[in-house]
C-alpha cells in the first residue's frame, strides 16, 4: 500500500521484545532496563492479528527484531506464525548471535529465510567491552550454527563508532574474501544512551571507502549502498542514515513490543495497536501507513523519537 508521499510500504520490522542478553555501550545502560510488564508486551495471538492485518494492507516482508528476539519465549511459534501469514512472503530475523548456535535449525524450519548477525569488533576483548556481557565466541559459533542450518548470504552488522572499531575496518572486510556473506556498516545514530557522545564517536560510512580503497560500487540493497573488492566472494554494505539518509526509498514501518506502530524511526509519533482488533486494527494500520512523515532530519539534530533503539527494534 502507498503512503501519502508514494512509497510503497511493503516491510514491517516487528520487534518482540525490549529485552535482551548484552548491554551495548550505545544502546542500553550498563544496569539494563526495567522490564515490561508481562500485560503490556504483545502476546503471540496479539502479534499473529497484527501482522495479518499489515500484510492485508500489503507488507511482504516481516523482519524480527527486539532488544534481542532469541531471549523471547514463544520465538518459533512467532517465526511460525509469520512465515505462514498469507501475504507474508518472506520473514527474517536479526539477532546479537549469542544464542543463535542453539536456534539456528529451528528458525531454518520456522519459515526464517536469512538471519542479519550484530557484531561490532572482531576482537574478544573488545567485545566483552561493548556489550558489557557478551563473549565473542559464542557470536562466532552462532555464525557457524546458521551456515550448518543453511542460512545463506548471512548480513554481518556493525556499528561504526569512532575510535572504537574504525581501525578494523580492514579486518572486517577481509572476512568477505573468502565467503559470500555481507559486510554492513551502519553509521551511529544519535539515540537513547549515545545521545549525548562526542562527535568523534559518529563518522560517516565514507570512512570505510577511506580504509579500504579498493572497494568498487557493486549497486544496491535495500537501504545500503553496495560495494565489492574485486575476486572477494562476499559484499560490503554501507547503510548511512545521517550522511546521506534514504528516507525517499524507505518502505517500512516498525512496532514495538508493546504494541505501538511507528511509522518512522525517528519521529515522535506512535499509534497504539494493542487491544484493536479485526477491522478497527486494520485501520490503525492504513492510517499509520499513510501518515508516515517525509522524512527526518537526523544530520541537524537529535533523533525525536523518545525511545531506545531497544525499544523500537533497530
Ligand atoms: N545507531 C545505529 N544502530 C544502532 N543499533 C542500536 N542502537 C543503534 C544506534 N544508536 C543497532 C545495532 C543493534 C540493533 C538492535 O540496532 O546493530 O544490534
Ligand atoms: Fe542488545 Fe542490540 Fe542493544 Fe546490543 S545493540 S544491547 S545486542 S539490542
Amino acid at each position: 500500500m502507498n503512503d501519502n508521499c508514494g512509497r510503497n510500504i511493503r516491510y514491517l520490522r516487528l520487534s518482540v521484545t525490549d529485552l535482551c542478553n548484552l548491554r551495548c555501550a550505545y544502546c542500553m545502560p550498563a544496569e539494563g532496563v526495567e522490564k515490561l510488564s508481562h500485560g503490556e508486551i504483545l502476546s503471540v495471538e496479539e502479534i499473529g492479528e497484527i501482522v495479518a492485518a499489515a500484510a492485508e494492507c500489503g507488507i511482504e516482508k516481516v523482519r524480527i527484531t527486539g532488544g534481542e528476539p532469541l531471549v523471547r519465549r514463544g520465538i518459533m511459534e512467532i517465526c511460525r506464525l509469520c512465515a505462514s501469514t498469507r501475504g507474508i512472503k518472506e520473514v527474517v530475523l536479526t539477532t546479537n548471535g549469542v544464542r543463535l548456535a542453539e536456534w539456528a535449525g529451528q528458525l531454518r524450519e520456522a519459515g526464517v529465510s536469512r538471519v542479519n548477525i550484530s557484531l561490532d569488533t572482531l576482537k574478544a576483548g573488545k567485545y566483552k567491552e561493548i556489550t558489557r556481557l557478551g563473549s565473542i565466541d559464542d557470536v562466532f559459533r552462532g555464525m557457524d550454527a546458521a551456515k550448518a542450518a543453511g542460512f545463506e548470504k548471512l548480513k554481518l552488522n556493525a556499528v561504526l563508532i569512532g575510535g572504537f572499531n574504525d581501525d578494523e575496518i580492514p579486518d572486517f572486510v577481509a572476512l568477505t574474501r573468502d565467503e559470500d556473506i555481507e559486510v554492513r556498516f551502519i553509521e551511529l545514530m544519535p539515540i537513547g544512551e549515545c545521545a549525548g557522545w562526542d562527535k568523534s564517536r559518529f563518522i560517516a560510512s565514507d570512512a570505510v571507502l577511506k580504509a579500504v580503497p579498493e572497494l568498487e560500487p557493486a549497486g544496491a540493497s535495500g537501504v545500503a549502498r553496495l560495494y565489492k573488492v574485486r575476486g572477494h566472494k562476499g559484499s560490503v554494505g554501507l547503510i548511512s542514515p545521517i550522511s546521506s539518509h534514504f528516507c525517499s526509498v524507505c518502505d517500512r514501518i516498525r512496532v514495538t513490543a508493546d504494541g505501538r506502530l511507528k511509522p518512522c524511526l525517528h519521529s515522535a509519533e506512535e499509534i497504539k495497536l494493542k487491544g484493536l482488533h479485526g477491522e478497527e486494527l486494520k485501520a490503525a494500520v492504513e492510517a499509520a501507513i499513510k501518515s508516515k512523515p517525509k522524512g527526518h532530519r537526523l544530520n541537524q539534530a537529535a533523533s525525536e523519537s523518545a525511545r531506545s533503539m531497544f525499544r523500537i527494534g533497530g
